[in-house]
């Protein structure tokens, strides 16, 4: 092992009982991320050589979990740096790619101490340091862990533990000391005394071990405990018996090291997550009307000056510019919008691009592939999904835009849909540039209209429009040239 070098560890094979789910607790979203998802990334920034994260209970989606957000991490970091604009954005960290990821399977769950030997194959070939980490802590930041792996080798310790105080204890283990402030041992909430539970001092499932004295020390782990369980908590107490050196660091933070047992304590730090977000995006210089009813999820992006009405959503990996106005009742997920966009209230945008200036809603609907282009027009209740809107083109009302490309300047008429569906395949609809559409026609799919050609209202239009022809009728006919 590498000098300086840690490996870390993840506790994730746990069901989680007291969150009343049939989904592992560690699955449970936090501003839409699961919560192994925080775990992992405070994990990778250190970039560690190798990363074990136990799995047991749902194991299978536990993994794709952990599999998951290592891509995501991967593709916002490559994301970053294609784009000149996005660059000045900060990149999520992408040093994930040069940590070796590793999945041990606990079959059975009897303990975060079991669970540690669970891992014991693949540790033995190890010897270096290790981290461990419980994987329902999400607030964890790397920082700290930076500065326990730290004090871990300066003090030279075989293991070192990360505490807090606590001002309501209740459900943690307790961290009891000797009168000269070395550990004594630890004690679970179920196994204490009520002077034992009186204390505040308590530890956080958060671990550095030297690994050959961590499983040495796992070889004299009991069950004999209120639970029943390998604890590994029992282990600093095991190797202190044994000669080895265990130092305490006591953290100052105790929010950031909480841990997710019920969904009282989710919902708590769904709130302190979106406060920290909303704050940081307002010391960055976004406006956010009301912070209490606006939600934004932790990897969006936001420029300067752009102002967010009260009850909006942004979720997902969405980046938006400086100048822009995000009207109230809008939702929003994988998002990119440039400079001085303007979404108008109650439109719903998945997965689309929104270029400079444009206007969006209001009640706008775009899915899947929008890409609305600069200073183009989206109005009420018009539904774009893959499909290209050229500069400055307009649809204002009540129109399905969809497989269709729009050139430069067109003008979509109230009520007017691409048909592109023919009940097989979705067929492509092409306007051309300077394209007058009028109200209520029904473009069949595939077809094409022609520069600087108009469509008369009320026109299906199932062949292709030569160029500056006005069309009208069902089927729709060349009625005059317009050049
Ligand atoms: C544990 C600690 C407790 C500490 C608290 C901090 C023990 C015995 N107790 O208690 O001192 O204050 O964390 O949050 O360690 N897990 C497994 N396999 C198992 C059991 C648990 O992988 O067999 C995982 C869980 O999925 C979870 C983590 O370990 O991610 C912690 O388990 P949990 O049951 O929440 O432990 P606590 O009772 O909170
Ligand atoms: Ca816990």
């Amino acid at each position: 092992m590498r000098e300086g070098k840690t490996d870390v560890l993840i506790l994730a094979a746990g069901l989680g009982t007291r969150m009343k789910s049939r989904r592992a607790k560690v699955l449970h979203e936090l501003a839409g991320s699961p919560l192994i998802a925080y775990v992992l990334r405070a994990a990778l920034e250190l970039a560690p050589e190798a990363a074990f994260t136990v799995v047991g209970y749902q194991a299978d989606e536990v993994e794709r979990a952990v599999r998951d957000e290592v891509k995501r991490g991967e593709q916002a970091g490559i994301a970053a740096l294609t784009s000149g604009e996005q660059a000045r954005m900060p990149a999520l960290p992408s040093a994930e790619s040069s940590t070796k990821l590793h999945f041990v399977r606990q079959l059975e769950q009897r303990g975060t101490g079991h669970a540690v030997m669970a891992a014991r194959d693949q540790l033995e070939k190890r010897h270096g340091e290790l981290l461990v980490l419980a994987g329902d802590a999400p607030l964890i930041k790397s920082e700290t862990l930076k500065v326990l792996a730290e004090t871990h080798r300066a003090e030279k310790n075989d293991a070192t533990m990360l505490t807090v105080l606590m001002d309501d204890p209740t459900g943690y283990g307790r961290i009891i000391r000797n009168k000269d402030g070395s550990l004594l041992r630890c004690v679970e909430q179920k196994d204490g005394s009520p002077e034992e539970l009186a204390i505040r001092e308590v530890g956080v499932s958060i671990y550095c071990f030297n690994v050959d004295a961590l499983l040495a020390a796992l070889d004299h782990l009991t069950t004999d405990n209120a639970q029943g369980e390998y604890y590994l908590t029992d282990v600093p107490r095991i190797m202190q018996a044994h000669g080895k050196k265990v130092g305490l660091l006591l953290h100052s933070n105790a929010e950031e090291v909480l841990g997710v047992n019920t969904r009282i304590e989710l919902a708590d730090l769904e709130r302190k997550l979106r406060e920290s977000k909303l704050r940081e995006l307002m010391l960055s210089g976004v406006t956010i009307i009301d912070p209490a009813t606006t939600y934004i999820h932790r990897d969006v992006q936001i420029g300067q000056d752009s102002i967010i009405h009260p009850q909006v959503i942004i979720e997902g990996a969405s980046r938006i510019g400086s100048g822009c106005v995000i009207q109230s009742w809008t939702r929003m997920k994988n998002v990119q919008i440039e400079d001085n966009v303007t979404v108008r209230n109650s439109s719903v945008i998945e997965d689309s691009v929104i270029r400079k200036g444009a206007t969006v809603g209001p009640f706008a609907r775009l899915r899947a592939g929008a890409d609305i282009g600069e200073k183009a027009g989206i109005g009420n209740f018009v539904e774009v999904k893959k499909s290209k809107i050229g500069r400055g083109t307009k649809a204002s009302h009540l129109t399905y835009l969809g497989n269709a490309t729009l050139g430069e300047r067109v003008n979509i008429g109230a009520g007017t849909v691409t048909c592109n569906y023919d009940g097989v395949r979705k067929n492509e609809t092409i306007i051309e540039d300077d394209v007058k559409i009028g109200s209520d026609t029904m473009l069949v799919a595939p077809v094409r209209v022609g520069r600087g050609s108009k469509t008369a209202a009320g026109s299906v239009v199932t062949k292709d429009v030569p160029a500056d022809s006005l069309v009208a009728g069902v089927p729709a006919v060349v009625k005059k040239k317009l050049k």
